[in-house]
């Protein structure tokens, strides 16, 4: 990129490319570059941000689990303080504002992670430069900047209204995905769109559900994705739940890390599954967890489960 420029350089010039992996340091020398002194320092945004490398992992990971066909699913982290001071030299201040599509004046001037519209869960791992980008929020928290990433252009994930939007009525997480599970979208169409139906159901399935999930599941009915109106349904149930369900499309869940984020999904769809096969088999449950045995769990793991999903079918 900077051969061009070489002839109009001075006597001396030092060349130094801070990139994403690297900072490559060249010194020309009478307008001749002197390789023998060239420096390739291992320190970039990907090396010094390890987050960044938890966000590729976690999105491999669920393109492995059959979650993320062609440029399914979306995911957002937001970096804390500290974070963002580590990379600030990496970051680009001069793009444009572009508006979020939504108002989220409880995270202005945040930052986060972000995944781009289009963009191939598949390709996070190899080519993330071009798949993902960071962005900071205005201090009205209406628009974004993009500081790093999507280098080849391209927007932000469609539904960055969910993600923005949840991650304001959920302080304390730093994480929010979406995934199309494939057996929880199977049940949306067999199951009654209700919340204590699907949390009662998912919880049985499988005993550690309550433990991992004990607010329950939120649904949300079918409504057209990639706006502020899902996005206002979507983040009026997280103010109760950590999962939403979108009906005939995936789910939403958040968390205060990857791991805890990507295991949440992770619980929740096995335990679809595991529901999908059960009905598979027969209609009805021979035998199954009953509400005492729950309460008995809530009290041994020391969880709250609320009552009105032990109601009595
Ligand atoms: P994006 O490619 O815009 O993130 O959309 C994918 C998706 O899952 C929409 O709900
Ligand atoms: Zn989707």
């Amino acid at each position: 990129a900077v051969v061009d420029k070489i002839p109009t350089m001075a006597k001396k010039t030092l060349i130094v490319d801070i990139g994403s992996w690297t900072i490559d340091i060249m010194p020309v020398i009478n307008k001749s570059p002197d390789e023998s002194k060239c420096v390739t320092i291992p320190k970039g945004l990907i090396t010094c941000m390890n987050r960044l490398l938890k966000l590729y992992l976690m999105c491999n990971d669920g393109w492995e689990q059959g979650w993320h066909e062609r440029n399914g699913g979306n995911l957002s982290y937001r970096i804390k303080d500290e974070e963002v001071a580590e990379v600030k030299e990496f970051l680009h201040y001069e793009n444009e504002w572009k508006p979020i599509g939504t108002k989220v004046p409880g995270l202005a001037s945040e930052y986060f992670l972000v995944t781009g519209s289009g963009k191939y869960f598949r390709n996070v791992i190899i080519d993330p430069e071009d798949s993902i980008c960071i962005i900071e929020l205005d201090e009205k928290g209406e628009n974004y900047s993009i500081l790093w990433g999507l280098v080849n252009g391209g927007r932000l994930t469609s539904e960055l209204p969910s993600h923005l939007m949840n991650h304001e009525v959920k302080k304390g997480v730093t994480n929010v995905y979406h995934a199309h599970t494939t057996n929880v979208i199977a049940l949306t169409f067999v199951l009654p769109l209700e919340d204590k139906v699907f949390t009662r159901e998912l919880w049985e399935m499988a005993t550690e559900c309550p433990v991992v999930f004990p607010s329950g599941i939120g649904v949300v009915g079918w409504m057209v994705p990639g706006g502020r109106e899902i996005a206002v349904a979507t983040s009026a149930l997280m103010k109760e739940y950590d999962v939403a369900i979108w009906a005939h499309h995936g789910m939403f869940c958040s968390g205060e890390d990857f791991d805890l984020t990507f295991g949440l999904m992770h619980t929740v769809e096995k335990s679809a599954e595991i529901l999908v096969k059960m009905l598979s088999m027969r209609p009805d449950k021979r035998q199954t967890i009953s509400p005492q045995n729950f309460r008995d769990l809530a009290k041994d793991f020391k969880v709250t489960l609320p009552e009105k999903f032990l109601y009595d079918k």
